[in-house]
């Protein structure tokens, strides 16, 4: 299974990304496009990160009906991006209108993988406001279990939990995991976090790496590092 770096590239304008990708040479990174860059540039943002080679994880976390979520995903199928997602909240019926919808006529489609419940959701906020009373760790393993029943192909997930997905939904349901830091790093607001070589340890398939490579002094030693730390 290919493992990678996905660089979140959460700025708000593309010339703020093509700046940082120049300072990157030689490298394509495979780039995460989140909803404030693609709100900003729409889909020519991501035909011309495509042009320029990259591989693009298009993080816009699609929730609606199934009828409304299956033709957004039948126009991002069209954009070529490698890897989308949405929420499994929005129920299996969403899930599996989303992967008729961006499925091709020849049978290809993005990789689809879920939310299952936000990071910035807690177990008080979730029995609070979505009168949710199972443990939080319960319902994310259900969510990606419904999500693996529905078809999708993986889970947005912590590292920390990574091991316990493959667990119920199987060592090829992939596990994508933000919350990465380097050992000395600032954790900003992330409050989960572990580094790059501990994610390859608990089973992360694709780290999402912000902040520690974006904002660092020299971002191509940072994204070498993170790729050392977890590839090799
Ligand atoms: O800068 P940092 O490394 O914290 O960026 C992590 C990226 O992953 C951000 O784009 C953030 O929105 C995203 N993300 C996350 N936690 C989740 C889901 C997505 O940090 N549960």
């Amino acid at each position: 299974m290919a493992k990678d770096v996905i660089v979140a590239c959460d700025f708000a304008s593309a010339e703020a990304v093509y700046a940082f990708l120049d300072k990157i040479p030689g490298q394509k990174p495979f780039v995460k496009i989140g909803m404030e860059l693609y709100y900003a540039e729409g889909p020519a943002i991501v035909r011309e990160l495509k042009r320029r080679g990259h591989k693009i994880f298009l993080d816009l976390k699609l929730h609606d009906i199934p009828n409304t979520v299956k033709k957004a995903m039948a126009v991002l199928s069209g954009l070529d991006v490698d890897i989308v997602n949405l929420h499994a909240a929005g129920t299996r019926a969403m899930m599996e209108a989303a992967l008729e919808g961006l499925t091709r006529p020849d049978g290809s489609r993005p990789l689809l993988i879920a939310v299952t419940q936000l990071t910035s959701t807690d177990q008080e906020s979730m029995e609070r406001d979505l009168l949710i009373h199972e443990p939080l760790e319960r319902v994310v393993l259900h969510y990606a279990a419904t999500a693996k029943a529905a078809g999708l192909d993986g889970v947005v997930c912590s590292p920390l939990e990574a091991g316990q997905v493959h667990a119920v939904c199987g060592a090829e349901f992939l596990t994508v995991t933000p919350g990465v830091r380097f050992a000395e790093g600032e954790k900003g607001d992330q409050k989960r976090v572990t580094t790059p070589a501990r994610a390859r340890e608990l089973g992360s398939d694709y780290i999402v790496v912000g902040r520690p490579i974006t904002a660092a002094a020299d971002p191509a030693a940072a994204y070498e590092r993170c790729i050392d730390e977890f590839l090799n």
